[in-house]
């Protein structure tokens, strides 16, 4: 059963330099890239795509920085891919993360974690229509 998810190589990871990175990672597991693009979010789209958080405590802040510059987001397919490539991230918290993973490889901050990946087929069904509306 193939599945899609979407991944976004959030600010930060532009900034850094590890869209390519990311990219190969996914690549490299046997993640299919169905669909790309550099985009910087304007904010209605970052509190929908941030909906669920909407209450917390970091959510003003986390609205501020994934707008703040230009984000890679990706639609990406395989068997499982939610799970995937939730994986190949890692814990949310990069101090937690482990080795290998994508956070735990190159992050320190809760806030600045490279990446999303979305959490069940729910959300991956909702947060590709928001970003990707056209794909087929
Ligand atoms: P969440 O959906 O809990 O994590 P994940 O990205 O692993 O699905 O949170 C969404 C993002 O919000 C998370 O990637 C980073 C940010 N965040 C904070 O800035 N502070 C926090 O305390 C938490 C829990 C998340
Ligand atoms: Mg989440």
């Amino acid at each position: 059963m193939t599945e899609r998810t979407l991944v976004l190589v959030k600010p930060d990871g532009v900034a850094r330099g590890l869209v390519g990175e990311v990219i190969t990672r996914l690549e490299r597991k046997g993640l299919r890239l169905v669909a790309a693009e550099l985009r910087t979010l304007t904010r209605e789209v970052a509190e929908t795509h941030y909906a669920e958080h909407s209450e917390r405590p970091f959510f003003a802040d986390l609205v501020e920085f994934i707008t703040g510059g230009p984000l890679v987001a990706l639609v990406v397919e395989g068997p499982r891919a939610i799970e995937a490539f939730r994986a190949l991230a890692g814990a949310t918290d990069p101090v937690k993360a482990a080795p290998g993973t994508i956070r735990g490889d190159f992050a320190l901050e809760v806030q600045n974690n490279i990446v999303h990946g979305s959490d069940s087929p729910e959300s991956a069904a909702r947060e590709v229509k928001l970003f990707f509306p056209d794909l087929g």
